[in-house]
Formats: C-alpha cells, sequence, structure tokens
C-alpha cells in the first residue's frame, strides 16, 4: 500500500546525502506494506529566476523497489555534499490506483513542469479528481500523469497564484486548507515549495499519518495545542463556501468566482503555540521532525511521536510544530494533540534469523498467543478481565445482536469464532465482509453491536463499514493489532490483541491472535452465567495450553517441507476440507495458499462436498482435510471416505495418535495436539500456513511482497 515518509531538519546541519539517505531509509521501513514506485523530492540549488533566487528542487522517482530508486540517485550523480541546516525533504512508496506504475505517475507529484513549485505525495484516493483536472486544464495546467494526485499539486499552485494576483502572499497552512476545501475523497498528504523553503505541511482525511519529533532537550510540554481557525477567517471560509468551491462555478472567468484571497491578518500569521518546541530561554531548538503514514519507519529515529487527527493540518516551520483545523472549535472538541511515546522497539519490526518475516510470524505465535492473553486471564481462577471492554459488556449483554464485520483473514477468524459466541452468549451472530456489508447497505440499528476484526486498523472497506455504523448509532467494538491506527481510535471500545508488529503480507499471528480475542470477548460477555462456569473453565485451562501447543505444531516444519517438495509443489489446485469449527481453517488456509504461493486453493465445507465439489475429486487432486475431535467428527470422516471411495489420496490434519485415520488410503497424516473444540483451529491453521509458506518458497516467490497484494489496503 502506499507509504509516505518525511524529513524535516531545523538547526540541525545535515548534507543532502544523509538528507537522502534518511528519505530512503524512511522508505525501506515502509516496504513491508507492499508497493509498486518509489520516488523522493529534495531541495537542489539556490538559481536565479528573474530578480529573485530561488532553490530549485530535484525529484527522483522510478516504478520497482527502493534500491531501484537507491540506483537512479547514484546513476544521477545527485550531489551529495551541500549543507542545509533547514530543510525539508518529502518520499513515497506508490501502489498504483490510477494509472500503471511507471516514472510519470510515481510520486512526487509537482504543479508545474517549468519550476515544479509545490511537491505533493499522496496517499488514498481524490474521488472528485477527474472534476478537478477538466477544471485546472481549463486554466490552463498541464498534467504530466494520469493519477488523481497531480491535481492537488496543481491546486496549490494556482490558489497561490490567485492569491498573489489579490495581492495576498498566503501562508502555507492558509493555502492547504484553500486546496482541501476542494477535494472530496481520501488523503494523507505531504506539501513543500520553494516559496516556502524549509517547511512542509501534512494533513490527513481517512488515511494516517503521524509526526515523529527528535530533539536532545526535552520538550516543555509533551503536547501540542490545536490552532482553531479565528472567528474573521471562518467568515471569510464561509462566504466564500457561500459561492461554493470552484468546482461549482462556470469557470468562464479568468478569475475564479469562487475564490476568496486568504485574509489579510490571516497571511503568515505565526502564532507562538507550539510551546513544546521552545528551549528553557524561549528560544527555539535544534530538532528533526519525521512524517509516516507508519510508526515503523519511524521508530528507529525517535518514540516520540503525534498521531494527526482527520483534517488537521500538521505546519512545520521554524523548528516548530503547529496543528491547524480549517474550522472554529466545537463544543467537546480536543484543544490538544498528544506526543506519545511509542513503545515499540525497533528489533520487534526486524527479521531476526528468519529468511522472511512471514516464517519469522508464524514461528513467533507461541509468544504472540501469549501476549493477548497476558495480564487478562486469571488462568487459576478462570477470570477474562478485558480493559477496553469492561465498562461496556452491560451494554453488549443488551443488545440485539453482534456483527462481526471484516476483511481477509480477519474475516476468517470472526467466522472461527462465531459458533463459540453463540454458544456462549446466547447473542444472534452474524459475520460479514466488509465490502458485501456496504454494498447490501445492510440495516444496522442503535441496540446493535458491530464488531470489526482488523490487523492493520487501517483497512479502508472495514473502516467505511465502521463509519456507516458509527453514523446509525450501533455501538462499535475493536479487535485491532495497530494502537493508534484509524479504527482502533475511532470505535467506542475494543481490545489490542497484542500480536506485535505483522510485516509478511500473508496474515498469520494476527490471525491467531484475533481468534484468541474474540474468544476472550465471548468469555467476557457470559462471565455471569452460572449454567456456562463449566465450558469457561474448560476454554480458559485450553488457552492457557495453546502457546505451548503450537509450539509443538510448529516442528512439523520438516514433514511439512518435504510434502510439498516432494508432493505438492507441481499441482496446480488443491482443495481444503473442513467442517464446523474448522470450516473457518479450511477458508484461511485457502486464502493463504493462493495468495502467497498463486496455486489455486479452495475451502470447501465438508457436508457441501457431495454437492458439487465432489466432481472434482480424483486420485490426482492434491486434498487437505482437517479430522480433529469434536461432535462433528464422524461426519468429516464420511466426508473422508468419500473422497478416497473416489481415488482420492488425502492429506489428514488430524489429533495425536489417532489410528482411525491413520490407514493406506490417506496420503499422509499431520497430528497435532487435542485443544477444547473451539479453541482447536488455533493449532489446525498453523500446518496449513506452514504449508503455504514452503510452497511460496519452493516457488521461488518473494514470501513478504506477493504480487498484486498489499499488507494494508487503504482503498475501496
Ligand atoms: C491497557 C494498555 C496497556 C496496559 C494495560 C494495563 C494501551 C494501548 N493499552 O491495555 O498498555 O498494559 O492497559 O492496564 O494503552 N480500544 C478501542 N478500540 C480498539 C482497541 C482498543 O477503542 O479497537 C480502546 C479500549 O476500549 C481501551 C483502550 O483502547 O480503552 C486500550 O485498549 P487495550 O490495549 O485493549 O486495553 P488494555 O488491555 O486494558
Ligand atoms: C489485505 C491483506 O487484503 O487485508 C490480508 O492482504 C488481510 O492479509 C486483509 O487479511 C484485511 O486486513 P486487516 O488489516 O483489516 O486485518
Amino acid at each position: 500500500m502506499c507509504g509516505i515518509f518525511g524529513y524535516v531538519n531545523f538547526l540541525v546541519d545535515k548534507s543532502r546525502g544523509e538528507i537522502i539517505d534518511n528519505l530512503i531509509e524512511g522508505l525501506q521501513r515502509l516496504e513491508y506494506r507492499g508497493y509498486d514506485s518509489a520516488g523522493l523530492a529534495v531541495d537542489g540549488k539556490l538559481i536565479k529566476d528573474g530578480d529573485e533566487e530561488i532553490m530549485n528542487n530535484i525529484i527522483i522517482k522510478t516504478p520497482g523497489k527502493v534500491k531501484v530508486l537507491k540506483q537512479k540517485i547514484i546513476d544521477d550523480e545527485i550531489n551529495r555534499t551541500d549543507i542545509f541546516d533547514n530543510h525539508a525533504g518529502i518520499a513515497h512508496t506508490r501502489w498504483a490506483t490510477h494509472g500503471q506504475p511507471k516514472e510519470e505517475n510515481c510520486h512526487p507529484h509537482r504543479s508545474d513542469s517549468t519550476k515544479g513549485e509545490f511537491i505533493v505525495v499522496h496517499n488514498g484516493i481524490i474521488t472528485n479528481f477527474a472534476a478537478l483536472r477538466k477544471y485546472l486544464l481549463t486554466k490552463g495546467h498541464i498534467f504530466e500523469s494520469e493519477t488523481d494526485t497531480e491535481c492537488i499539486a496543481k491546486l496549490f499552485k494556482h490558489f497561490y497564484d490567485l492569491n498573489l494576483k489579490a495581492g495576498v502572499s498566503p501562508d502555507l497552512n492558509e493555502l492547504t486548507k484553500q486546496v482541501l476545501h476542494e477535494l472530496e475523497g481520501s488523503y494523507g498528504l505531504l506539501v513543500k515549495s520553494y516559496h516556502y523553503p524549509g517547511e512542509v505541511c501534512g494533513t490527513r482525511k481517512g488515511s494516517p499519518l503521524l509526526v515523529g519529533v527528535k530533539t536532545d532537550k526535552k520538550l516543555k510540554v509533551d503536547f501540542v495545542d490545536v490552532e482553531f481557525e479565528t472567528n474573521a477567517a471562518q467568515q471569510q471560509q464561509q462566504q466564500a463556501n457561500g459561492h461554493s468551491s470552484l468546482l461549482q462555478n462556470n469557470h468562464s472567468t479568468s478569475l475564479d468566482l469562487g475564490f476568496i484571497p486568504v485574509a489579510p491578518g490571516e497571511q503568515n500569521l505565526r502564532t507562538s503555540q507550539s510551546r513544546a518546541f521552545l528551549s528553557e530561554d524561549d528560544l527555539p531548538m535544534p530538532v528533526e521532525f519525521f512524517l509516516s503514514s507508519d510508526p515503523a519507519s519511524v521508530i528507529q529515529h525517535t518514540k516520540k511521536v503525534l498521531f494527526l487527527e482527520d483534517d488537521d493540518i500538521a505546519h512545520i516551520y521554524d523548528g516548530e510544530l503547529h496543528i491547524h483545523r480549517a474550522s472554529t472549535k466545537s463544543a467537546g472538541e480536543s484543544t490538544v494533540r498528544p506526543i506519545q511515546t511509542l513503545e515499540m522497539e525497533l528489533n520487534e519490526i526486524m527479521k531476526g534469523p528468519y529468511k522472511h518475516f512471514m516464517q519469522k510470524e508464524i514461528f513467533e505465535q507461541p509468544d504472540s498467543t501469549f501476549n493477548t492473553m497476558r495480564g487478562r486471564i486469571d488462568f487459576e481462577n478462570c477470570i477474562v478481565t478485558l480493559g477496553g471492554l469492561k465498562a461496556f459488556l452491560p451494554t453488549i449483554r443488551r443488545c440485539r445482536r453482534i456483527i462481526m464485520i471484516a476483511c481477509g483473514t480477519s474475516y476468517h477468524s470472526c467466522l472461527a469464532t462465531r459458533s463459540i459466541f453463540e454458544e456462549l452468549t446466547e447473542i444472534p451472530v452474524s459475520v460479514e465482509l466488509a465490502s458485501d456489508f456496504l454494498d447490501r447497505k445492510s440495516p444496522v440499528f442503535r441496540d446493535d453491536t458491530c464488531v470489526f476484526v482488523s490487523q492493520s486498523g487501517e483497512t479502508a472497506d472495514s473502516i467505511l463499514a465502521l463509519q456507516y455504523c458509527l453514523e446509525r448509532g450501533a455501538l462499535t467494538v475493536g479487535i485491532v493489532n495497530s494502537v493508534g491506527s484509524s479504527m482502533s481510535r475511532q470505535t467506542h471500545c475494543g481490545v489490542h490483541i497484542n500480536a506485535g508488529p505483522e510485516i509478511g503480507v500473508a496474515s498469520t499471528k494476527a490471525y491467531t491472535s484475533q481468534y484468541i480475542a474474540l474468544v476472550m470477548f465471548a468469555l467476557s460477555l457470559s462471565n455471569d452465567s452460572i449454567s456456562k462456569k463449566k465450558r469457561h473453565e474448560e476454554i480458559i485451562k485450553g488457552l492457557q495450553k495453546i502457546p505451548e501447543q503450537i509450539k509443538k505444531v510448529l516442528n512439523l516444519e520438516t514433514k511439512i517441507k518435504k510434502l510439498c517438495n516432494d508432493d505438492l509443489n507441481d499441482q496446480k489446485s488443491l482443495l481444503l476440507l473442513g467442517r464446523g469449527y474448522q470450516f473457518a481453517t479450511a477458508l484461511e488456509g485457502a486464502l493463504k495458499i493462493k495468495e502467497i504461493s498463486y496455486m489455486h486453493s479452495e475451502g470447501v465445507l465438508a457436508g457441501e462436498l457431495k454437492h458439487g465439489v465432489l466432481a472434482l475429486v480424483d486420485d490426482k487432486l492434491p486434498i487437505i482435510a482437517f479430522a480433529t475431535r469434536d461432535s462433528l467428527f464422524p461426519k468429516t470422516m464420511s466426508a473422508i471416505e468419500q473422497v478416497t471411495a473416489r481415488d482420492g489420496r488425502p492429506i489428514v490434519i488430524c489429533n495425536e495418535g489417532d489410528a482411525i485415520i491413520s490407514n493406506d488410503k490417506v496420503h499422509t497424516t499431520l497430528e497435532v495436539p487435542q485443544t477444547v473444540d473451539c479453541l482447536q483451529g488455533l493449532l489446525n491453521v498453523i500446518p496449513v500456513q506452514l504449508i503455504s509458506y514452503w510452497l511460496a518458497v519452493n516457488r521461488g516467490i518473494d514470501v513478504d511482497f506477493p504480487r498484486n497484494l498489499a499488507k494494508s489496503v487503504t482503498v475501496e
């Protein structure tokens, strides 16, 4: 997915080479999100422009990985030695949405090809870009790309020129407000300009953006004041709104009817509210700022970060960070943004001894599942306490129904736990794919509880579904891995699954942690039920053993590696059969296999086999069947019989030493320890994670970056 990184130094001398290295390193930390192009913009040299001296700029961009960009910078012989004591650089990794991954479509984008007055990087999608583009073309702007982003850069220049014509020299943040007024859709964006040397504005709406702050001295206060629009400026803006946006005019005049210049009082209005960044003697101090769409790229520089809210404009200049809003303060709106200390360690996001992040994350599951439960389950007294849900449990218990909403692997974790939710809570539960839920405009009511499950907390479909449910007054609960993510912040309450950063595009440890978090949620909801007490104890005792049991399952790796090598490698298709709790495992296994190894695979409900899929079965089609012991075991065995009767030789995932299964009709068995029925999927999924991993490695696939997929899909 697209990634943004920006770097600003103030009173800290940096050579152009060091600045470029910083930007490149920031982009490399974003690589795990999946992308197809990369680019950056830094200052060039002072040049004469008529009577003015301006800083020209250097934009380097290319399709391909960051290492290709790095090579291009070397090939272009960019001067590395010039020193800057104040500089703003911006960079981007792009995942194509509008326009192919080719050089002209890579970010950064510029306002004009002659001087490149404004330069922009952008995540998200501008939905009214076609209309903006059409309008800007009539104003003489020449487009160089097919992207939606380019119209943002053009708008900056357009407004800048209009302001100048009106005799006003606007402040960068005021100009940004004017541009944002025209944009529809979602964005996280950074803008720099030679008109504002050493400055950058960053803003977001529906796409994450944070600012890391690095100083030698302690910050005076650990927050930044929000600077709201003054009443006068607001009135002026409203007047402009009255005239409405550029697009609603007939565009026939050369001076835009809808345009109201920045209020004279607001031009270069620089407040002294940024209290955090002054030294003891109230003078500016040396400081570096790191703007990013992801904390993973900031953490090696600083742990002090500020998460921007939607519609915030972060304006960095003269060593200060100012947060602006384009509106006056409304009741209850926070007047500060805290500068938080991130707990994540850099080594948490590194590969360690493993070849791929996916492999590391599969092997981390004994720890990550333990961490999901840490401090939340009292195993001795069989009590589950979820701090983030405690106050909301009475409301949730009274709700009319629970709707679980998610995408991809997260959706499978909902399917895997629906049955235990229904059994323990006796509340009807439905499970929805976020996109389909929205497509159907499914009815949602105030007495519904909507549970959003997401590793990243940034998946666009899930966020839109969340907003849809919020608008209808439902209680929303997040089950999210990324602390500080949009979903974690926008839900009323929730549980952080605490699995640690997941970097491999194929989700593995997040699945098992989501599964456990959801089981703990169901347990919390029913902890006052006497009739469920025994079942509770059984599940909690089962949960206690899960991390150790996962360790045992991971020992199957050598057998699985051989199985993939000898028998599965050349196959074109694979079926996974499961029923009851194991249907979700079959779906998740099939998803893992297709996304990572590109082999067609399908999860099939064993009960449905005879209604169609059986036609595919012969002695060649590989089949994996989940036949661990639970109440549906006899039915699963009958499905396996149906397969073997047609010369199928299934690979069976069964419990340790299960003699019924081990017979010559079975290709091989993968034995896993037995646990409580509703937890068995936590163990059964591990062999299929390993199968997908080794199939992909054998096929020479870049496991952490499978083609066409992104870790965090922030577009619909
Ligand atoms: C919290 C702390 C944890 C500390 C523990 C000790 C955080 C992030 N967690 O964990 O470091 O060790 O207390 O008491 O500070 N939330 C949502 N939506 C979501 C996820 C969470 O609104 O999708 C909310 C929760 O309702 C809660 C807060 O975020 O208010 C923190 O959630 P969580 O980390 O799960 O809470 P604790 O386990 O109590
Ligand atoms: C993407 C990922 O499609 O988003 C999947 O490739 C993931 O692995 C899905 O399951 C949902 O993501 P999230 O972050 O909402 O759990």
